[in-house]
């Protein structure tokens, strides 16, 4: 039953509060100022949030695995360093990503389990293999260079902690793009089967890259409501125009082309044209159909059960220094 009026003195307490919270969340948005993690904020507001936050912290841990399948056969000792510098990066952005989620109220260990057993998605792009060394520049490129696309407004984001977390994580993904981008180029301007090898692997990779940004406006009904609360600050089509707008140019320069017959400039608009992307694979690699969907989720299940020790290590260290510190404070009390 609907409750319309408040029926005991706590409640009207709490819908007063409530009332007042959210007036001062109205103004902050309104504002375009940040909202923080004590602040009153609307049930939908935390949820659609912490999960946005948290989807993304899976989908950089879940994206170590197609690059780190490489660093035991990259080129050089020089690319390897690269490499695994770049992994070690995508770790880190996880561990931002799901401090910045659990400052909503969601513990750590909720926000694994729902990975771990398939209750949250992370970004289908992932799901698909890396043939060969050309798609560690590929993967660098498009897919680094999609999600900067994304990520940059969302350095803007209502939130702060997941604001704040961004800048840093774009700074990275700046260097990511540009070590693949260099490994295509060095490619492309190697032996005739080099060239052939990072064109096909921007072939694999392009498509599944556009289709980073979500499905097409029309219909994705969540992004209207990420927008007005400002966590969201263009539409999903708004940035895959200004990613393909991007690559165009740099796809000349590096002497590969881009596999969409249907790319080309369109001067009315001062943009690009593009072909109709393959929206059912997507559905189908999102809903677990795609070629790597349950190797990804088996290596990280593989990996979360080595790494009890270290959990159980780290936890015992904080009781002991917890322990210490106590044992501290009492000596100093007494000697007072
Ligand atoms: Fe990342
Ligand atoms: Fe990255």
């Amino acid at each position: 039953m609907a409750q319309t009026s408040p029926s005991t003195p706590l409640d009207a307490a709490s819908s007063a509060e409530d009332a007042a919270g959210q007036e001062n969340f109205d103004r902050l948005i309104a504002e375009d100022s940040r909202i923080e993690p004590r602040d009153w904020m609307p049930a939908d507001y935390r949820k659609s949030l912490t999960r946005q936050i948290s989807q993304h912290a899976h989908s950089e841990i879940i994206g170590m695995q197609p690059e780190a399948n490489w660093i035991t056969r990259a080129p050089s000792l020089k690319r390897k360093a690269i490499l695994m510098a770049k992994v070690q990066d995508e770790a880190g952005h996880g561990l931002y990503l799901y401090s910045a989620a659990e400052t909503l109220g969601t513990g750590r260990d909720e926000l694994n389990d729902q990975l771990l057993t398939g209750r949250a998605k992370y970004s289908s792009i992932f799901n698909y293999p890396a043939r060969t060394w050309a798609d560690m520049g590929a993967i660098g490129w498009l897919v680094d260079g999609a999600a900067i696309c994304n990520q940059v407004p969302l350095c803007r984001a209502s939130y702060g902690p997941y604001g704040r977390a961004m800048v840093r994580i774009c700074k990275e993904e700046s260097f990511h793009q540009r070590q693949g981008w260099e490994i295509l180029y060095s490619l492309s301007h190697g032996t005739a089967e080099q060239k052939q090898m990072a064109q096909e692997a921007v072939n694999r990779f392009y498509g599944p890259a556009l289709q980073m940004f979500g499905p097409p406006d029309a219909d994705s009904p969540n992004s209207q409501k990420s927008m007005a609360w400002k966590v969201k600050r263009f539409s999903n089509d708004e940035l895959r125009q200004r990613f393909v707008d991007m690559i165009v140019p740099q796809a000349e320069a590096l002497g590969l082309t881009l596999p969409d017959p249907d790319l080309k400039w369109n001067e009315e608009r001062g943009h690009y044209d593009y072909g109709e992307l393959d929206w059912d694979e997507f559905m189908s690699v999102l809903k677990g159909g795609g070629p790597m969907n349950v190797q990804r989720m088996a290596r990280r299940q593989q990996a979360h059960e080595e790494g009890a020790w270290v959990r159980e290590a780290a936890a015992a260290y904080a009781r002991r220094q917890a322990e210490e510190n106590l044992l501290a404070a009492d000596t100093e009390l007494i000697g007072a």
